[in-house]
């Protein structure tokens, strides 16, 4: 069991503070906005009852329990003491970083471990010099209290036991820790999803499919068999002979990385925003974007559930 300190108790804080509290560690949370901070109970609250409504976690897990796990205070230095790892999730702005982790630099002693949330700043640049051997990228997915990847990242000079420490932490959590190389803005999984992205803007504004038939050709044709091989062991089984053969042979050639989609701009233009504004892509109804929310995170954790109970193929 650890000491953490979660700075920043937004869309991320707020859930990694309650991953890290169902998984038995002391949390700390802080936020530079008191009405942020005072927001974490109720939001905790709200994702406690989805998880244990699907089975998740035990009812023992009540609301009184987790958040009693998880001390807020408004005050840095407070929240920091004693903590032998504090998670950076505060807003992805590299002068707000910076100036955090200087302040960071001045609180904590030596030994404290300085965590990042980061998705897309290479942080380790931001991060006082002498501070960089304990530095690293811990990176959860949205909501971090179902998605289970965590890209672990060290910088130029991270010490080898200190990625171990947050990769040994992550499993801990029953979640599933991947150690990167080196820093690359997005990771793997963001990565791979901006070229699906890249692919379906193309397909929209070339209306080669409908918004409805793209989703259809990826839930019923790529999704099927993802969660089971993922990518390379999907290969596998194709032979990769022929997947060789269809690199050299390739008569088509992916999308080049856009700066704009004329779908999305015309969307935007309407006021079509997504779920927050009721419509989108689709037309969502007058459900109001919490129970959308919590219906999706229904759906997730029951797949979770279907996905544990399957399980992988053997050798992958
Ligand atoms: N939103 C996502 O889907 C997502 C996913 C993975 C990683 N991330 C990363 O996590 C980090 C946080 O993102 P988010 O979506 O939770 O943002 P957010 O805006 O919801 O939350 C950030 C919080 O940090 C607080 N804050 C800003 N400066 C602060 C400071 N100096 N001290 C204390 N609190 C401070 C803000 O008041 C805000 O509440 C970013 O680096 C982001 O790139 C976001």
């Amino acid at each position: 069991m650890s000491e953490i300190a979660v700075i920043g108790g937004g869309l991320m804080g707020h859930g990694i503070a309650l991953v890290l509290a169902l998984g038995g560690h002391h949390v700390r949370i802080t936020d530079s906005r008191p009405e942020t901070l005072d927001a974490v109970p109720g939001l905790i609250a709200s994702a406690l009852d989805t998880l244990r409504e699907a089975g998740a976690i035990e009812p023992a897990w009540t609301d009184e329990r987790v958040n009693g796990a998880i001390r807020r205070s408004l005050d840095l230095t407070e929240t920091v003491a004693g903590a032998d790892l504090v998670i950076e999730a505060i807003t992805e702005n590299p002068d707000a970083k910076r100036a955090f982790f200087a302040e960071l630099d001045r609180i904590c002693p030596d030994s404290t471990i300085l965590a990042s949330n980061t998705s897309y700043l290479d942080v380790f640049p931001l991060i006082p010099a002498r501070r960089q051997a304990r530095a690293v990228v811990a990176h959860w997915y949205t909501p971090p209290y179902i998605v289970d990847l965590v890209d672990v990242v060290p910088g130029p000079e991270t010490d080898p036991t200190v990625v171990a420490f947050v990769r040994d932490l992550v499993v801990g959590l029953g979640q599933v820790p991947i150690v990167l190389k080196r820093f690359i803005p997005g990771y793997v999984a963001n990565r791979i999803q901006s070229a699906i992205g890249a692919e379906v803007y193309a397909l929209l504004d070339e209306g080669i499919a409908s918004p409805r038939e793209i989703d259809d050709a990826i839930i019923h044709g790529l999704a099927l068999r993802i969660p089971i091989l993922g990518h390379l062991a999907k290969a596998d089984f194709t032979g990769l002979e022929l997947l060789r053969h269809a690199l050299t042979n390739a008569s088509y050639e992916p999308p080049k990385a856009r700066t704009q989609s004329d779908a999305l701009d015309v969307l935007c233009q309407e006021g079509r925003t997504g779920v927050m504004s009721g419509r989108g892509f689709f037309d969502w109804g007058d459900r109001p974007p919490a129970e959308l929310f919590r219906d999706r995170d229904r759906r997730l954790l029951a797949l979770k559930k279907a996905m544990k109970e399957v399980g992988r193929m053997e050798g992958q």
